[in-house]
């Protein structure tokens, strides 16, 4: 049990992007205020803050300032170093807990847990040193994906092995070691479960959604994932079941590959909101980020339902963000724009949502047409 924090309190979100953005807006709405620490200058979620800090993740005297003006801390970035998590929950209620934070922020840690939580993962081995890497490749087999364990995102730290040809140079390339060897898997398609958990245990899991990547990036979300209901109450249950194996105060995104046979293998889970998860802004009566704020401020969670069927699809680098006067001027698209000043290649700058009636979303070609002036950026049905 935790007392629930009155209105009015300061939440702390560590990390400046639009995920903690879209977290101080939800906030916002129940009363609360944020403070954000990041090293950015200008950084999203500071623009629509109460207060910021700008600090680096390892200045200790700024995050220990910065936890003890707070009550309660939460994270849209997880890779805080094991002290600075510790300094942090030292002078303030960190949620989730650095035991959840230390878990996600290493990919041997994390399929470790979930292995030991009785879920299936990818085959994988762990790799520190070249002659680890052959065993790996022999013992996983081929193709597999070589992957830094630390500080991964958007696919980056990851190199794709089709044969003990591509070892070295992969391993050569992928910086900061130790590294990971998976198995590649052969998915029907890629889906996600976005839970919330609060302190006293009350669990609320939104329906799994199909997430479509372009390189490596999130490309397109549709939600409910066009999957079977068996699967998809496998995929919930297993999601809860991590949410509960972690102890989770906040919420987890759990992704998820289902293969061809319909089995479902976890491949990454992130403590907190999630890309996958946009949508729910425009299509739920409470969001992902709302559910987010309530659990770690101790309110009560409502159901993860939704009103609507949605189809969320990314604003990646300067081509997409250059179609948002088109995006304003099409009825029935859902602008949202992160205040990024500068959009490099790759950068996630906004996205879009589309409504349908519940049941209601459309095939391939349907929802093409639905993007309107994005329809050409997806890729062929
Ligand atoms: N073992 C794997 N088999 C098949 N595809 C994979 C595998 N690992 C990663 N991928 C692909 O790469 C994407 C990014 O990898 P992921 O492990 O989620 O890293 P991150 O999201 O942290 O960059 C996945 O969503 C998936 O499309
Ligand atoms: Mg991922």
């Amino acid at each position: 049990m935790i007392r629930p924090l009155p209105p009015n309190s300061t939440i702390g979100i560590i990390g400046g992007g639009q995920l903690g953005r879209m977290m101080a807006m939800a906030a916002a709405r129940l009363g609360y205020r944020c403070h954000i620490f990041t090293p950015e200058e200008d950084s999203p979620a500071a623009q629509v803050a109460a207060l910021t800090t700008r600090a680096d993740y390892e200045d200790y005297r700024a995050l220990r300032n910065f936890a003890a003006s707070v009550d309660v801390v939460t994270f849209e970035f997880e890779n805080v170093s094991a002290e600075g998590l510790e300094l942090l929950a030292a002078h303030s209620p960190v949620r989730p807990s650095p035991a959840v934070l230390r878990i996600s922020q290493d990919r041997v840690a994390e399929k470790s847990f979930i292995n030991g939580a009785g879920i299936a993962t990818a085959p994988w081995q762990a790799v520190g040193s070249p002659s680890d890497l052959a065993k790996a490749m022999q013992a996983v087999g081929l193709p597999g994906v070589l992957k830094t364990t630390r500080m991964g995102y958007d696919g980056k730290g990851q190199a794709l092995l089709r044969g003990p040809e591509d070892a070295a140079d992969a391993y050569a390339r992928l910086e900061p070691k130790p590294l990971i060897y998976e198995r590649l898997i052969d998915f029907a398609c890629e889906i996600s479960v976005i839970v919330a958990r609060t302190a006293d245990g009350a669990l609320s899991a939104f329906d799994p959604v199909e997430n479509r990547h372009r390189e490596h990036i999130l490309d397109l979300t549709l939600a409910p994932a066009p999957i079977a209901p068996e699967i998809a109450a496998e995929a919930k249950k297993i999601a809860s079941k991590l949410a509960e194996a972690l102890d989770l105060v906040g919420l987890v995104a759990v992704e998820m590959f289902l293969d061809r046979s319909g089995g479902l293998r976890v491949n990454e889970i992130a403590p907190r909101p999630h890309n996958s998860g946009h949508w729910t802004i425009d299509a739920c009566p409470a969001s992902q980020f709302e559910l987010h704020v309530r659990a770690i401020a101790g309110l009560p969670i409502l159901p993860a339902v939704r009103h609507s069927d949605a189809v969320m699809k990314n604003l990646v680098g300067p081509e997409e963000v250059a179609l948002w006067p088109e995006i304003l001027a099409t009825p029935g698209l859902i602008p949202h724009l992160y205040g990024k000043a500068e959009a490099r290649p790759g950068r996630k700058m906004g996205h879009v949502t589309r409504l349908f009636p519940k049941g209601g979303l459309p095939g391939p070609f349907g929802i093409a047409a639905a993007l309107g002036p994005l329809a050409h950026r997806l890729e062929e049905p």
